[in-house]
């Protein structure tokens, strides 16, 4: 049961990934699907269950996207919701039209008595967010009505004969209060879900998935960056194909403190597979040297990574795959899935075109995985907390947090009043609070005093935002008492620092780093 997926049609709503993640956390497979997918398509994936998302189109417009209409009569139990309830309601004989004025925000559903299984257990009068122009006004003979709004009349309707539910609030976002019951009745008692969908199931589909790939004779080599991604990915490897598995982390000396030695302690000791550490602070270093801008700093650590990765991988023997941790999300935006909705944005940051120049493989076993459910895997596959929580950190690492020239003593610098910044934060309880905090270094210097003399020293700026997709952040509103403590910690304990701000900036207009 716990194979068969739960398919979502992607009719272009915002919120299509965020369903996906509301089934999964019911314990059921969700993937999202092209809006146009055939029935006999769907027909060979087995879903237990179809959800119809919602998207911005009206269903009479001439070119609004429509599904095959042989799915109503596969037998596959099928929710559609908002436009999904209005294509699925125009496919079955019901009739949609403009609302009189569109309904958008939270509003009190009556839910209607009588044989309800999608809303057992909901209260008869329960909050749902509403976000349409259009609703169905007429659902005909075949389908009886389940709730209404006061100003939506047919706000959730059952077929009598067919499994098919349709509603017209979002049951995915936080604001309906009782979403999360109302999609579970759906998954559990509509398709028959078992909720089996584990992580720990998960783990063992994912190391005989990569077993049947990987040959006997075959390596693979996986990129270590210090991140989450890449550390699961490689845990995950490790536990599938033991010394099969060689780990490359490159120390570019542009990481954080501590970073090389966590990566060491992580992957050297207590798993079988082999890590080789490449140092190559030099190279990176002395391609930085005197460059200011930071597109350039960019495209020099890019290219040297490259060179010095490529190299590494040629030299190991068997090595006939890369492993990328790339996500679904980014399998998603940039079109990867045959049976997926089309690319909408790529932002991708990792390694590109490697593996066809090297000759080598493609293998990316977290690539049905959201975020949150990469980060269960690792605590799954045992990875100590401080890797799994980790902040995202940019690959140019310390280089594009150091505003001008880079070199060691800056780098130095930046370090220790980082690490004291994210030690306070940690000891404050508030690090897995924040989204992403560190400490940048200006290229300024100002006027200070300690003691009886003057100083004349650099300044640190210190950020921490608050966000889920990093596309858009809020500063985090840290307690005055903490500022304070890593201000009068950063400016005591690191020579050539007298003076720290705290960035108040949201994103936009700012970014989240400073260059
Ligand atoms: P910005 O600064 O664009 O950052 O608001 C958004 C997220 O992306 C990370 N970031 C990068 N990651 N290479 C990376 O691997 C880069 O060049 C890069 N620039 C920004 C940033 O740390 C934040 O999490």
């Amino acid at each position: 049961m716990a194979d068969r997926p739960v398919l979502i049609l992607d009719f272009g709503s915002q919120y299509v990934q965020l369903i996906a993640r509301r089934v999964r956390e019911q314990g059921a497979f969700a993937k999202i699907v092209r809006h146009d997918i055939t029935a006999e398509r769907c027909r060979e994936l087995n879903p237990i269950g179809l959800i119809l998302s919602g998207g911005p189109s009206s269903v009479y417009e001439e070119n609004a996207p429509k599904c095959d209409s042989g799915l109503f009569r596969l037998g596959v139990p099928i929710l559609g919701i908002c436009y999904g309830m209005q294509l699925t309601c125009q496919n079955l004989g019901g009739a949609v039209q403009p609302c009189p004025s569109a309904e958008y925000g939270r509003t009190e559903l009556n839910v209607l008595t009588g044989e309800n299984v999608l809303f057992q257990n909901v209260d008869p009068k329960t909050i749902v967010w509403m976000s349409h122009g259009d609703q169905v006004r007429e659902v005909g003979p075949e389908f009886i009505p389940l709730a209404a709004t006061p100003s939506c009349p047919v706000a959730a309707v059952r077929h009598k004969s067919l499994p098919v539910y349709a509603i017209q609030f979002h049951p995915e976002v936080s604001h309906t209060t009782q979403g999360s019951t109302i999609l579970g009745n759906f998954l559990n008692h509509v398709c028959g879900s078992d909720g089996s969908w584990t992580m720990a199931q998960f783990v063992e589909r994912a190391v005989d998935l990569v077993r049947e790939q990987v040959g006997p004779d075959e390596k693979v080599v996986c990129g270590l960056s210090g991140g989450v991604d890449s550390a699961v990915c490689a845990a995950l490897l490790a536990r599938a194909l033991g010394d099969r598995l060689v780990c490359v982390f490159v120390d570019n000396g542009l990481l954080r403190q501590g970073e090389r030695d966590q990566v060491a302690q992580a992957f050297g000791e207590s798993s079988q597979a082999e890590l080789r550490v490449v140092d190559a602070e030099a190279e990176f270093l002395g391609t930085l040297a005197n460059i200011t801008d930071p597109q350039d700093k960019r495209i020099r650590i890019g290219h040297t990574f490259i060179d010095i990765f490529k190299n590494e991988a040629l030299s190991i023997p068997n090595a006939a795959w890369l492993a990328q941790g790339t996500l679904y999300p980014d399998v998603i935006e940039s079109g990867g899935d045959p049976d997926g909705p089309a690319a909408t944005i790529k932002h991708h940051h990792n390694v590109g075109g490697l593996p066809a120049e090297l000759g080598f493989k493609l293998i990316e076993p977290l690539r049905d995985l959201f975020k949150d459910e990469v980060r269960r895997l690792g605590l799954e596959l045992g990875l100590p907390e401080s890797i799994v929580w980790r902040h995202p950190f940019p690959g140019p690492g310390l280089a594009v947090r150091i505003l001008g020239a880079v070199d060691k003593p800056r780098l130095e610098l930046l370090r220790k009043a980082d690490s004291i910044f994210l030690e306070e934060l940690h000891a404050a309880g508030l690090y897995r609070e924040t989204s992403q905090s560190f400490a940048v270094l200006l290229p300024i210097k100002s006027v200070g005093v300690m003691g009886d003399g003057r100083t004349y020293d650099q300044v640190i700026g210190i950020r921490s935002v608050q966000t889920d997709d990093f596309m858009t952040a809020d500063f985090s509103r840290l307690p005055y008492d903490l500022l304070a403590r890593v201000s009068t910690r950063i400016v005591n304990e690191v020579k050539g620092i007298n003076r720290v701000v705290y960035d108040i900036t949201t994103k936009p207009p700012g970014t989240i780093e400073w260059e």
